[in-house]
């Protein structure tokens, strides 16, 4: 084992970490919400109001704190209105994004409210900008959010649901820039501006909005949007960032069958996102400089080709140990950037791309991925401190990185949480952080990095409890094993 430290500087407080950087996304996509969370009442398959039950028991486990809604691309082409009132009326249509499937709409407004109730998670909604009119987005707000007399609180009354949802967080078009209109970022913004000016907080309900932002590294989108759009019209804007092994979007790359030389260009694509957002933050300082505008991740994760034998436009994969450390990559790397990035949700939750959790039928496995998610909960609005770890590259080829991340936080009761991933293949580490008094300590690791949890079998990537370290002279030496996922908490 080599020798690294981490130096916490506990009275150095930073940013809030914001609980819904812990959030997800669902959407119209394959086997995500049909199958994946909605089976509907008359199914075999345990449910409440015809929601999975094991789904629902296990995103409570991980504290789910957010769920964006109905996409991704799919969001630019729902129609609202299909999606309400007594089912067997409801419009079927054509799901173009994702395979030309029938939509048949018995998962709408209603039960995404009554889900993110059961869940006890905040609703995001993302408005359809792409194919959809102003009147409609308008509409749809008020039907939600409206408390007095109007033509759409009527419509929701009439539909059984008397009193309106909270709903603060409501997306102006989803990768408009592509899926959702192939915008140039100029005309977008404009488009932006006018459909949000008919966005209204009605009842009490102050809506925070969403702009479009950029796919990945576009910088010119970001500036082109922050020029014209200030931060009385945008809360915040959206960044997609998906992973990807190769540098091929044709050829992405498998999730169980993967080199040494794909593993590590996966974590080297994976922690560019820092840079990315670190040239936003810049950007936001730039355009409005008491940096209201904030930064949201709603699309984040690792994007492989999906299994064998599966629908290609239903984006299915498996989960391995190597999604683990992405995901805590990923996650340090927020936290560590709170004080711009207030929300961030994995794409997507169930059956699609990094999943925490899959089903066939009536099993469900908790994925690696599930795991991190479940570790990471002490950090949810907890204070950022500031905090240093040895930088120690490992890798092959071009795709050197950092072996050690992390990130620390601290509550209300002055306990302190440390988080740390160690994505060397061969490398174990014994870690001295200038801190005693360990409550728990907790570990993520495997056999092998190409380990997965399937249906039907015993779990194994899991998360357990840890033994791993000793307290010497006010510090603590804890051993951080190769490809690994360690936390630790002091008193
Ligand atoms: O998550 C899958 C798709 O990826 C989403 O629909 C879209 O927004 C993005 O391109």
């Amino acid at each position: 084992m080599k020798n690294a430290v981490l130096n916490i500087d506990r009275d150095v407080k930073l940013s809030n970490v914001n609980k819904n950087i812990y959030g997800h996304f669902s959407e119209h996509l394959g086997r995500c919400i049909y199958d994946g969370i909605y089976v509907g009442e008359n199914s075999e398959i345990s449910n409440i109001h015809g929601m999975r039950k094991d789904v629902v028991e296990a995103l409570k486990e991980i504290k789910i704190p957010v769920l964006r809604w109905p996409g991704g691309c799919f969001a630019d082409e729902y129609h609202w209105k299909d999606g309400i009132g007594e089912k067997s009326t409801r419009k079927k249509m054509v799901n173009t994004s994702w395979g030309g499937v029938v939509e048949d709409n018995s998962f709408g407004t209603h039960e995404f409210m009554d889900l993110c109730e059961m869940l006890g998670c905040e609703p995001y909604i993302a408005g359809n900008l792409g194919s959809g009119t102003i009147q409609e987005m308008s509409e749809w707000i008020e039907y939600m959010t409206f408390d007095g007399v109007s033509p759409m609180a009527e419509l929701r009354r009439k539909n059984g649901r008397e009193k309106p949802w909270k709903v603060k967080y409501f997306g102006i078009g989803n990768e408009n820039w592509g899926c959702g209109g192939n915008m140039r970022p100029e005309y977008y913004s404009d488009e932006y501006k006018r459909y949000q000016t008919f966005c209204k907080s009605y009842s009490g309900n102050e809506l925070f909005k969403i702009a479009c932002g950029p796919s990945g590294d576009d910088y010119n989108w970001s500036e082109k949007l922050l020029e014209t759009v200030n931060n009385r019209q945008m809360s915040a804007y959206s960044l997609h960032y998906y992973t990807i092994p190769t540098s091929d979007w044709s050829y992405k790359g498998k999730a169980l069958e993967f080199s040494e030389d794909e593993y590590y260009s996966t974590i080297s694509n994976a922690v560019y996102i820092e840079k990315i957002i670190e040239k936003n933050k810049e950007l936001i300082k730039k355009y409005d400089p008491e940096e209201k505008i904030k930064l949201i991740i709603d699309e984040w994760g690792n994007w492989l080709e999906v299994e064998e034998g599966t629908n290609p436009a239903f984006l299915y994969q498996q989960n391995t140990m190597r999604d683990a450390i992405t995901a805590a990559l990923n996650l340090n790397i927020f936290n560590n950037h709170s004080d711009v990035v207030i929300m961030a949700n994995i794409a997507q939750v169930v059956n699609v791309l990094q999943s925490v959790v899959l089903t066939d039928g009536a099993y469900m496995v908790k994925t690696p991925t599930f795991y991190v998610f479940k570790m990471f909960v002490p950090h949810h609005d907890a204070t950022l401190v500031k905090s240093e770890i040895s930088d120690i590259k490992v890798g092959v080829g071009e795709s050197m990185v950092s072996a050690l991340s992390s990130s620390v936080t601290t509550n209300e009761s002055g306990e302190l949480f440390a988080t740390i991933a160690n994505c060397s293949l061969e490398e174990g580490f014994t870690l001295e952080i200038n801190a005693e008094g360990v409550i728990s300590a907790e570990i993520i690791s495997a056999d092998d990095v190409h380990d997965y949890n399937d249906f039907n079998c015993e779990e194994k990537v899991t998360l357990k409890e840890y033994k791993g370290y000793r307290e010497e002279n006010g510090k603590t030496y804890v051993e951080i094993p190769a490809c690994s996922v360690v936390s630790v908490k002091f008193r």
